[in-house]
């Protein structure tokens, strides 16, 4: 295999033959000299390589053929560069292009979109075929791609077993309805379809983890859901990913203190091994970002009932919805609570049980249940998770309050009815922790291929 840029760049500058291969950044065009910069997203650095006009005369006077954009490979020796800022660089000899990228319209192909200046993300969000070949697309997804390696690390290491999940569902996990249905045309709504039921996309992988939970002791999920909340927000996607871990034997406190573990571990890997990347979103997008990142990982988490959030926030005049015991935190309450009270992260418990899910475990208060979500600032809401009610009794009828068909939901009941355990669980939102890792403000562009409400490139 020929070597990554990122190799090549930790390389001694022993004037070693090697050839480099990735797509142009920069060209620049001096007397007797051409400067090409050549990135292949292994790392946040191109690499410079400097062609004597002699050199592979042909190609580099041919205006427009070398431009940004264009695949091709260089061969040359590496040596110590006498510019500032780069160790190595490669003394060229030899170029072909592998694919042009045209710098003007024309022939039925536009210029390619990409130019040197910086583009706004927006604009970018337009063309997903091509924009991780931008510094902060690309830096996104290595990082993207350090946080889902530490999550199999984590559970690894911890005894955890990765379990897939269904996709395809007939079971409304979290009960709010927000499910897209799966059919084929036609046979939508009638006995003949496919399933011989209604089937739907997932919104969580929960239910079905429980069930291996209570066979296999520890077990984890890290698959996409999909939610079809018709809001438009920077923190909502149609399609995303969740990591969820489902632990028998595990009281909330425990489930508090792995998630809190999860997240800091994650974060500990970033500052560890993506330095670089970081150092650009730092730069770029949200200053103070390592420092947020370093907090995170030396401090306890502050724990709060809900019952204790909504009382400070009542103290509270400027919001546009007012806080109240028995509603839903909004978005404004969740960051005020974790920007301006706690300065940090916290973990909000107990909620009402009327705005939790069925499968939450009651208190004893006859009026909150045993959850748990992750507030940190910037973002509100990381992790939602809970205890499970465990008790088959306790569990039906609840079922019932809530007119969910037991018959439907009877297999989820065997798990209470035979060997029922404590256990707990929660789910991390992959696309809000890539978010809180990079600073980026939506979304959108902290997944590959967004899909979102009026988004479907
Ligand atoms: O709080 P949620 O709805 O919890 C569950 O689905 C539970 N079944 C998890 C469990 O206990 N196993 O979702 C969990 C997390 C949220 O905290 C949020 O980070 C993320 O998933 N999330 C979304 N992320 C992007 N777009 C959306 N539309 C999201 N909805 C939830
Ligand atoms: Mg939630």
């Amino acid at each position: 295999m020929f070597p990554l840029i990122k190799e090549i760049l930790s390389m001694p500058g022993d004037f070693r033959e090697l050839a480099v291969r990735g797509w142009v950044r920069t060209r620049r065009d001096m007397k007797n000299m051409v400067f090409v910069e050549i990135n292949d997203g292994s790392c946040f650095n191109s690499i410079q390589c400097a062609f004597d006009r002699q050199t592979g005369r042909e190609l580099l006077e041919q205006p427009g053929r070398l431009g940004t954009g264009a695949s091709v490979e260089i061969t040359g020796k590496l040596i110590p560069s006498p510019s500032q800022g780069q160790a190595v660089e490669i003394a060229a000899e030899t170029i072909t292009l592998i694919g042009e990228a045209p710098v003007e319209d024309g022939g039925g192909i536009r210029a390619y979109p990409l130019q040197k200046k910086r583009h706004s993300l927006e604009f970018l969000r337009e063309m997903p075929q091509l924009r991780g070949r931008t510094n902060s697309i690309a830096a996104v997804m290595r990082i993207r791609n350090q946080l889902a390696f530490g999550v199999h690390r984590f559970f690894q290491e911890r005894g955890y077993q990765y379990l897939h999940t269904p996709i395809i569902t007939g079971n409304d996990a979290e009960g709010a309805g927000a499910m897209f249905e799966v059919c084929v045309p036609q046979e939508a709504r009638e006995k003949t379809a496919f399933f011989g039921r209604r089937a739907f996309l997932t919104v969580s992988g929960q239910l079905e983890a429980e069930a291996y939970a209570l066979a296999l002791s520890r077990v984890y999920t890290f698959g996409p859901t999909f939610r079809a909340e018709n809001s438009n927000t920077a923190r909502h996607l149609a399609e995303f990913w969740m990591i969820e871990p489902e632990t028998a034997f595990f009281c909330l406190d425990d489930n508090m203190a792995l998630a809190e573990d999860f997240l800091k571990f994650l974060c500990r890997l970033v500052l560890e091994n993506s330095a670089e990347d970081l150092a650009f979103f730092e730069e770029r997008v949200e200053p103070g970002l390592t420092e947020t990142l370093r907090q995170l990982v030396q401090t306890d988490f502050v724990h709060m009932s809900y019952t204790d959030a909504v009382g400070e926030l009542e103290k509270v005049t400027r919001f546009e919805f007012k806080p109240c015991w028995g509603c839903d935190l909004q978005s404004e309450h969740e960051k005020f609570l974790t920007e301006e009270i706690v300065k940090g992260p916290v973990i909000v418990t107990d909620y009402p049980r009327e705005i939790k899910a069925f499968y939450m475990k009651q208190n004893s208060d006859g009026k909150t249940v045993r959850a748990m979500d992750v507030l940190v600032p910037r973002l509100g809401e990381i992790i939602g998770g809970s205890e499970r009610e465990e008790n088959p009794g306790a569990l039906a009828s609840r079922m019932d309050e809530l007119g969910l068909d037991r018959e439907q939901y009877s297999w989820y009941l065997d798990l209470r009815r035979y060997g029922t355990v404590p256990h707990s669980g929660f789910g991390l939102g992959f696309e809000r922790l890539v978010q809180y890792v990079t600073g980026m403000v939506n979304i959108r562009d902290v997944i590959p291929y967004p899909r979102a409400a009026g988004q479907l490139y």
